[in-house]
């Protein structure tokens, strides 16, 4: 029955009942008709109302049929990112789990993977401190390159229990967990509430920025600020992560982004994982 059922093609099962029930119901007013009597015509419409029942049960199947293979698969994807992610970075003390508004193992796996490649004299940058600061940190540490993480947290509670981690990871001397309250900022006339100024001052060289917060709460702009305030900090072909791309408002971030220039630079969208785009910062192209 299962694999039948997978066989079957939505829109053809669709149209052969629409054929099924036109022709039925076409055949019930001919024979009302010709007979003057009413009963064909009333069956005819039983059975079109049956079989449309019927192909919506079926059609109900084939849906959770297909979304339990793609979860599945995802599941697979998943533990994948996160097998790698142990293996290639071997954290020494039990690691928070991924899940709820941490990024998911495939953009984290993505964000180590980027950090281990950069070259000294560089910083990586984060917007909303997590697990993310965790595996990131981790990474610039097996690099042995002195790259060090900048992350910023408006919340002290999220704040003292990144800095509890990574103490406990021995990642103290790489990472900095940087208190920044949501402050007041205008760009272009219109005002935003992101990270304070006073906490950017001495942020340069920005090889990779991972946007991942201030949190959609704060507004549906709220990570906009992320490049026009950091554009001067970012290198030639910085690596930017946005974050959560799967929903509206970040993709109008993502699109402003690309639409205008900052500091002389312009952002191409250069590949995605499952829940976070990915731009190159270029000043060549503007
Ligand atoms: C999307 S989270 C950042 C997640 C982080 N980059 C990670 O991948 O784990 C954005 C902000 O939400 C707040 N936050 C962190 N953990 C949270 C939680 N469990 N529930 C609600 N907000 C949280 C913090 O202020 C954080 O800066």
């Amino acid at each position: 029955m299962l694999p039948s059922i997978k066989r079957l093609n939505s829109k053809t099962l669709v149209l052969l009942g629409a054929v099924v029930g036109v022709i039925l119901i076409a055949l019930g007013i001919v024979v009302a008709s010709l007979t003057q009597d009413l009963t064909f015509l009333v069956i005819a419409l039983l059975v079109v109302a049956i079989e449309a029942t019927a192909i919506g049960v079926l059609l109900v199947r084939i849906g959770l049929i297909t979304m339990s293979v793609s979860t599945r698969w995802q599941t697979a994807i998943d533990t994948n990112a996160l097998l790698q992610l142990y293996q290639n970075f071997s954290p020494t003390s039990p690691m928070p789990s991924p899940g709820g508004v941490a990024a998911t193992p495939r953009t984290l796996y993505y964000l180590a993977s980027v950090a281990s490649e950069i070259p000294a004299g560089h910083t990586v940058v984060e917007c909303g401190s997590g697990i993310s600061t965790l595996w990131t940190g981790l990474a610039l540490k097996k690099s042995g390159r002195n790259v060090r993480l900048i992350s910023l947290e408006h919340l002290e509670v999220y704040a003292e229990e990144t800095r509890r981690n990574v103490d406990a990871l021995g990642l103290s001397d790489i990472v900095e967990v940087r208190v920044a309250p949501l402050t007041e900022q205008a760009i272009n006339g219109v005002r935003y509430q992101w990270y304070s100024a006073d906490a950017l001052t001495d942020v340069s060289n920005v090889a990779l920025l991972f946007v991942d917060g201030p949190p959609g709460t704060v507004g549906r702009d709220a990570r906009f600020p992320a490049v026009p305030l950091l554009a001067s900090a970012l290198d030639d072909g910085a690596r930017i992560v946005l974050d959560d791309t799967d929903r509206k408002h970040e993709q109008e971030i993502a699109d402003n982004w690309m639409a205008s220039a900052w500091s002389g630079a312009t952002l191409r969208k250069l590949t995605a994982t499952d829940r976070s785009t990915v731009f190159e910062f270029s000043r060549s192209d503007s």
